[in-house]
């Protein structure tokens, strides 16, 4: 977490951390060095909020006490990790996103023999299977490949059975045909019980695999990485380093996708893109 002494707004008169703010950096620094994942700079507000509920949820009256709760029981760990990495998400979310990459990136793909793909915190799946959709419909999924990768592996595991709840269908058959869905949506899965089952063969050619973004290094190199609504939850240093990363790990003229919340400005990376689509947040990587 970024907040030092210094600051003001966590400072109290005498020039010390007010003790929430100490407290939640206590709590960053315990997770980080008992369980090994590295919140600390993460963006102070959500994290604040997110904290404060799972210390409600656990009983316990301060962020002290969730502390103590957490270094000695990992499963509180793993409650408050599903908290903090947010893995709200949808198919074919934000719709004309996807109408925009048909029209202005599928085109290029089609230029490439094969065409490798990084969806970075993929969360539950439903941004893969949506992906994964719209390049069968291109007719450039069989000669691609998408390596999906999250912080959470609980999260994973449910993105590799391909499940999702049947309850959500009707608003993603509606963002499926905003989204330029050239099928019946329905055709893409069984509805069984209270889940709609996802056709085996959209993963085909799906890796999923644990990845985070503040600590693991560079794996491969992309012609496209999508990492959206990620970056949103990190402060500014940390959402640098991590576009070093993208930059690093993109083909020359790669595509980078990022959410609509984001964007490539102020990140030190504005001349090493051409933007292809500035509402939709397409860039085109030209050095
Ligand atoms: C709000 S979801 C976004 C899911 C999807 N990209 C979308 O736009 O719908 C954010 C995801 O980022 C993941 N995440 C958070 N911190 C991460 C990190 N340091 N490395 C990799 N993934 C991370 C979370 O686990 C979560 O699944």
């Amino acid at each position: 977490m970024a907040v030092q002494v210094g600051d003001p707004q966590h400072e109290t008169p005498e020039g010390r951390l007010d003790l929430e703010t100490l407290e939640l950096q206590l709590l960053l620094e315990g997770v980080y060095r008992q369980y090994g994942y590295d919140f600390r700079e993460y963006a102070v507000a959500s994290l604040r909020r997110r904290v404060w509920r799972r210390v409600h949820a656990e009983g316990v009256e301060t962020i002290a006490g969730l502390l103590e709760r957490l270094l000695h029981d990992p499963s509180v760990m793993e409650r408050l990790l599903l908290d903090l990495s947010i893995n709200v998400t949808s198919m074919f979310r934000d719709p004309t996103f996807y109408g925009a990459f048909r029209e202005k990136v599928v085109p290029l793909l089609r230029t490439y023999p094969f065409t490798r793909i990084w969806v970075a915190g993929c969360s539950t799946g439903e941004e893969v299977y949506s992906l994964a959709i719209m390049l069968t419909e291109e007719g450039v999924y069989e000669r691609s490949r998408i390596y999906a990768t999250d912080i959470n592996e609980a999260v994973l595991a449910r993105a590799r059975e391909g499940v999702f709840p049947l309850d959500r269908m009707q608003e993603y058959t509606d963002n499926y045909i905003r989204a330029g869905g050239k099928h019946s949506f329905s055709e893409y899965y069984l509805a069984k019980y209270e889940g709609a089952l996802f056709e085996r063969t959209l993963t085909e050619n799906v890796v999923w695999a644990p990845h985070n973004l503040v600590q693991d290094r560079l794996f491969n190199t992309f012609n496209v990485i999508l990492c959206r609504n990620v970056m949103i939850y990190f402060d500014r240093p940390l959402q640098n380093r991590v576009h070093q990363l993208f930059h690093d790990s993109l083909e020359r003229f790669g595509i980078l996708a990022l959410g609509h919340k984001e964007s490539i400005r102020f990140t030190g990376f504005e001349d090493s893109y051409e933007e292809l689509d500035a509402y939709e947040k397409l860039y085109r990587r030209i050095r």
